[in-house]
């Protein structure tokens, strides 16, 4: 299917054609001085003391989880509308996910009241997502977690450059994990960087990174070790200096990638403020969002088909984000989960549809789809 309109599209130009073909004839491709160096960058962009560049920000989360210690018995109270990868990363620890509800149509974010709710003596850990680049109510969630003495991890794959009351997203948590998937505002591909303040994390994740092995293969070819030991159970989630380049490159691109977005969501909002039938969350939003998706809500669950093939007939890609986790087949079996659990969540997870957002979109672009999006709600 050739869109004519895509949901997402990235921008690659000749600087990233450049720095991958440096990396290639340095010959040095995989975790090495330019990951050193997109580390300390993204640090350095976040504010944030120690970033580890990891294969995916899947493993970014499942680090987060394991470095915090979490284990069998454990519960990690979590948002089930998300990517489903945030509460798969902590059954890979042994814990239990504990879904809690949003604050509701307006409020696509994890609501801080209702982990409260679900807090048992068995929760360890709050996990919280800033749903499409737009922060977490990260004050309330870090009082639920004082209150409780309960670890915060970010899953900030939607959210680098996002700001909440002028801070960084990714700097409020113990841990926070970030996705540069392919369709992400900062993309390598594949990737992820996991980023903490605390030093005791730092050092469980640099470990845990590769192997539980105290050197890298890069620090014996430096000559700085010639064995290793290992001191911790670890994994191999260690990226390459191929796609580090990419990051260093794309991170150049972040700002303005955000900022290009802000501008196309506005367009999005002014133009379809009057459209029946449909409502638009995050209105009137406080904070800096990094745009990441540009959610609408359908009135009416029962049109979502029709109006998703009626832009589809335009050539116009949608996507939905998310249908919850808690209603999947292994949840559902492994956790008890049944439709009405979540009412909330499942409401709004049932009218959402993403509409195309990406930097590279014209406002003609932007036109085209709010003129498609009122006309299919017209008819449908
Ligand atoms: C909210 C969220 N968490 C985690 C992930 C997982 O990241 P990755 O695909 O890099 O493993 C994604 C990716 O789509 C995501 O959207």
């Amino acid at each position: 299917m050739s869109w004519k309109i895509p949901l997402a599209d990235i921008e690659i130009g000749d600087e990233e054609i450049k720095a991958v073909e440096q990396v290639l004839r340095s010959k040095w491709l995989s975790m090495g001085e330019v990951t050193g160096e997109f580390e300390s960058t993204f640090a350095g962009f976040l504010g944030i003391k120690h970033a580890f560049a990891v294969t995916n920000g899947t493993a970014a989360l499942h680090l987060a989880h394991a470095a915090l210690g979490l284990t069998a018995g454990d519960e990690v109270i979590v948002p089930s509308l998300t990517f489903v990868a945030t509460a798969n990363s902590i059954t890979y620890t042994g814990a239990t996910p504990v879904f809690a509800e949003i604050g509701g149509p307006d409020d696509l974010n994890v609501s801080a009241a209702d982990i409260e709710r679900r807090v048992t003596p068995r929760t360890r850990a709050i996990t919280v997502v800033h749903y499409g680049g737009y922060a977490c109510d990260m004050d309330a969630i870090l009082e639920v977690a004082r209150r409780h003495k309960l670890s915060v991890i970010e899953d900030a794959a939607h959210a680098p450059g996002a700001l909440y009351k002028g801070q960084k997203a990714g700097t409020f948590g113990d841990v926070a994990c970030f996705s540069f998937f392919s369709n992400k505002n900062l993309t390598t591909g594949e990737g992820g960087m996991i980023v903490t303040g605390r030093a005791d994390l730092a050092d469980r994740i640099r470990l845990m990174r590769s192997h539980g092995m105290t050197t890298l293969t890069w620090d014996r070819y430096r000559g700085h070790a010639h064995t290793y030991d290992v001191v911790a159970p670890g994994y191999n989630y260690r990226i390459d200096d191929v796609r580090s380049t990419l990051g260093l490159v794309q991170l150049q691109r972040l700002e303005a990638g955000n900022r290009r977005r802000q501008e196309l969501v506005d367009g999005y909002r002014d133009m379809l403020a009057d459209v029946a039938g449909l409502s638009m969350p995050f209105r009137d939003w406080p904070h800096v969002s990094a745009n990441y998706v540009f959610p609408i809500l359908l009135d009416d669950a029962a049109r979502r088909p029709a109006f998703i093939e009626s832009l589809k007939a335009e050539g116009i890609q949608t996507s939905i984000h998310y249908p919850p986790i808690h209603l999947f087949t292994y949840y559902r079996e492994r956790y008890g989960y049944a439709e009405g659990s979540l009412p909330i969540t499942e409401d709004v997870c049932a009218r959402e549809v993403t509409l195309p957002l990406f930097p590279l979109m014209s406002e003609r672009d932007a036109e085209t789809v709010a003129a498609a999006v009122r006309r299919a709600l017209t008819i449908a």
